[in-house]
């Protein structure tokens, strides 16, 4: 079947989770974490995946805010910053405005123009999503913006990823599924959907029993899979 469906995961893959810590380490009032700001964001984000892996195996759901307050507070003492309030707090702040990767808007409004479906597939709760897609200015060129919200249990749980084919009621070979997470891309195609894996930092490619069937180094190419 053709592809009639392009399904984005949000932080890492459109968004750049990154650029939190990046974006405090440059301020004058946060120096302490100018050099050490790298290993602050893998942590932060090592930890809220972990904590979401968790929590869907223990039947412990939470809300993704949660979560990434989680591994926000566990990254901070790991880089001995624990005790800064305010660092906390803008890091936080910073993490509802993420900025979009730069061929995002440009790649989005291909698929539309073609007509395509698009939308967010996502653990992010639904006023997450939106923060982030209004600061990245994308809000009109996705369809929706799908939460795990709605199915009480995180990526990669196969209720997760039903959700695209009740939004669409589309079958799950008209999917193209993008994520930047290998685990996720992974899954994915284990579910059935077509999958291209976004693999900006050249990681390899994850030990599970599904291989993507595309990798990218960016999403530039993505209209080309879908024959555009
Ligand atoms: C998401 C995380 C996994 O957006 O990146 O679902």
């Amino acid at each position: 079947m053709p592809i009639t469906t392009c399904i984005f995961d949000a932080y890492g893959t459109l968004f750049d989770v990154a650029a939190a810590a990046r974006q405090a380490a440059s301020e004058p009032q946060f120096s302490k974490i100018k050099d050490t700001w790298p290993q602050l964001a893998e942590n932060w984000r090592l930890k809220q995946l972990q904590y979401t892996w968790l929590r869907a195996i223990t039947q412990a759901h939470t809300d993704f805010w949660e979560v990434t307050q989680d591994g926000l507070d566990w990254a901070l003492e790991k880089c001995g910053v624990d005790g800064d309030a305010e660092l906390r707090e803008r890091l936080l702040a910073l993490y509802w405005e993420l900025q979009a990767y730069p061929e995002v808007p440009e790649m989005l409004q291909t698929l539309k123009t073609a007509g395509l479906n698009t939308a967010i597939l996502s653990n992010g709760s639904p006023d997450m999503l939106d923060g982030a897609v209004q600061s990245a200015g994308i809000e009109t060129l996705l369809d929706d913006n799908l939460s795990v919200q709605s199915v009480g249990i995180f990526k990669p749980d196969s209720l997760v990823y039903d959700l695209v084919g009740q939004r669409f009621g589309c079958a799950k070979d008209e999917v193209l599924f993008v994520s930047s997470n290998g685990w996720d891309a992974a899954g994915a195609t284990g579910y059935g959907f077509t999958t291209a894996w976004v693999n900006r930092s050249g990681e390899p490619m994850d030990r599970l029993p599904w291989k993507p069937k595309h990798v990218l180094n960016d999403l530039t190419d993505i209209p080309k899979i879908v024959g555009l």
